[in-house]
């Protein structure tokens, strides 16, 4: 899809719109984050699901990779993203090491962070029972672990998602970072979705693929 088509379809139907409406599209995107995405590997309860989901959305988290099928961790990867897994094993770094990764904003950055520093970051969690498979514990680049000292051997996966995406904003690594491409992607998107038949509205503004 062009960038031409999103902004007819935003210059067109933007301003059918209720103007409260618009206006708070425009203020989630201010907050939306690319750079770091939540792969969720194999869970099988959906309200575990559905609450990692609003988490993430809470957090201004856009992308979200739903892992079913074997090996489709590759995808981060091949997007340059740095993947660290969950385990629960003791030898894997707790999130507040220094040595867990925090993300490179911009140039100035690198100068005197203590902390090894990554472009983007696909942070995994695991299924409910066995957690990561053993393919996406060697396809990950670190293992990471959110302190315990309770009885219990795990958390929650939503509540696990929860506590990481807090320490990651505490860290710094969860600043807004939309490209203004991203911008008119999802405001097309989200526009589009508000009409009653979108396909319909598309095609009579001559946009024929849709999302
Ligand atoms: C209920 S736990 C699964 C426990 C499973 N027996 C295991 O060994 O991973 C579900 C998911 O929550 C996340 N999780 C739970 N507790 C965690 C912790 N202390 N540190 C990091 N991730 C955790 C992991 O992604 C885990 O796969």
């Amino acid at each position: 899809m062009s960038r031409e088509a999103y902004k007819k379809v935003i210059q067109t139907l933007g301003p059918t719109m209720k103007e409260s409406r618009l206006q708070r599209f425009h203020t989630l995107l201010d907050s939306r984050i690319k750079k770091t995405t939540i792969v969720l590997e194999n869970t099988y309860d959906m309200r575990n699901t559905s609450a990692c989901l609003r988490n993430l959305d809470s957090y201004g988290i856009q992308n979200v990779h739903l892992v079913e099928q074997a090996n489709s961790a590759r995808i981060d990867q091949a997007e340059g993203f740095s993947i660290w897994s969950t385990d629960l094993s003791p030898s894997s770094l707790m999130i507040d090491s220094p040595s867990f990764p925090r993300i490179r904003h911009d140039a100035n950055d690198a100068a005197d962070s203590p902390h090894p520093l990554v472009d983007k970051l696909a942070l995994a969690f695991g299924n409910e029972h066995q957690g990561i498979t053993p393919f996406l514990r060697e396809q990950s680049d670190g293992l990471f672990l959110l302190p315990m000292v309770g009885m219990s051997q795990s958390f929650n996966l939503s509540v696990s998602v929860g506590i990481t995406l807090t320490y990651l904003r505490v860290f710094g690594c969860l600043r807004p970072d939309l490209k203004e491409e991203d911008r008119e992607e999802l405001l097309f998107k989200w526009i589009l979705s508000e009409m009653c038949n979108p396909h319909k509205t598309a095609k009579g503004l001559g946009v024929d693929h849709l999302f």
